[in-house]
């Protein structure tokens, strides 16, 4: 069959007015029965992504190389729905091929994928007790690392894009919703630089992606939460303490933050919306304030 516009909308399954739907928000918002991937799936943000889309009826694999984690994870989500893990690195081509493959073997299609797995860099140039530390500055950064964070942040994520364009590109109807970061449009104190070029370049890729998928009618979109989402790898109290009085809001983000926005671009509520990013950051792209929090200081 051939592309036409009408053929590329009733892909989705919830095209409102052909269905007969109003304009209601369960219709909107309606993610049940996707086919959905997260990568990074077991803990943090994608850990959030996740849980969203199975407590709302989707049918959620999680790919993620933390055997231990993955499993827990798994575990935690098995009663509120339909969830799988599958073991894999996303630098290792070959494992997450097999991963993607067993998804859409198991149900037939890909629907949504969450291009989320992705690593810290370490500490930046400048600790959070105001003092510089030339061991952590940019001109000091060792090449594995780097080359590691490159490697799972953004050569992994043009990977994952493959894979998804390959399962939902014949059908005509997709959504991938990549984890960029506000990295990716400011420099950063306490993040070190190996991230920062590293989600600069996530970001673009997620445009260009979205470019040249549209005319298939697959979405890419990114979120981009500010660089101190905790839950996750920051669970120190003191260090959220710190980043909070950073924060316009007067808090850190947790993964419950990025809820909202996972469900709004995994579903027909942004039936238009390709090559966007979500902010949430709670203001910090907005610049600091200077502002204490009472509750925190
Ligand atoms: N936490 C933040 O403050 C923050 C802010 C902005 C963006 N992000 C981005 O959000 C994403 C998730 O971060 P998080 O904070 O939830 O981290 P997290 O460490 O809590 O979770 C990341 C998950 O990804 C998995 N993972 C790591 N490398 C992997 C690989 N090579 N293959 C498969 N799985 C892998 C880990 O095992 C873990 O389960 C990352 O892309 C990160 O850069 C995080």
């Amino acid at each position: 069959m051939t592309w036409s516009p009408t053929f590329a909308a009733v892909q989705w399954k919830f095209l409102r007015k052909a269905d007969g739907h109003t304009m209601k928000a369960a219709n909107l918002f309606d993610v049940s029965g996707l086919v959905t991937i997260v990568t990074g799936g077991a803990s943090g943000i994608g850990y959030g992504c996740a849980e969203a889309m199975v407590d709302n009826g989707a049918l959620v694999t999680l790919i993620d190389l933390d055997r231990e984690g993955l499993n827990q994870a798994v575990v935690r989500l098995t009663p509120r729905g339909i969830v799988a893990g599958e073991l894999a690195d996303v630098t290792d081509i070959e494992g997450l091929f097999r991963a993607f493959d067993a998804v859409a073997a198991w149900h037939g299609r890909i629907d949504v994928v969450f291009a989320n797995a992705g690593i810290s860099a370490g500490p930046s140039f400048l600790g959070t007790n105001g003092t510089r530390n030339p061991n952590t500055a940019f001109e000091n950064i060792p090449a594995d690392l780097w080359d590691r964070v490159l490697a799972v942040n953004l050569t992994s994520l043009l990977r994952t894009l493959q894979l998804a364009a390959k399962h939902m590109r014949p059908r005509r109807s997709g959504r991938i919703i990549v984890t960029s970061s506000v990295s990716a449009s400011k420099t950063e104190t306490y993040v070190a630089a190996a991230y920062v070029p590293a989600k600069a370049g996530v970001a673009h890729l997620v445009r260009q992606a979205a470019l040249e998928l549209a005319r298939d009618n697959v979405q890419v979109n990114a979120i981009a939460p500010e660089t101190n989402i905790g839950g996750g790898r920051l669970r120190d109290a003191s260090t959220q303490a710190f980043f909070a009085r950073l924060c316009p809001m007067g808090r850190i983000g947790f993964p419950d933050d990025i809820q909202g926005a996972a469900l709004f671009l995994s579903s027909p509520a942004s039936s238009f919306i390709t090559g966007a990013e979500i902010v949430i950051d709670g203001g910090v792209l907005l610049g600091h304030t200077g502002e204490t929090s009472p509750s925190l200081d």
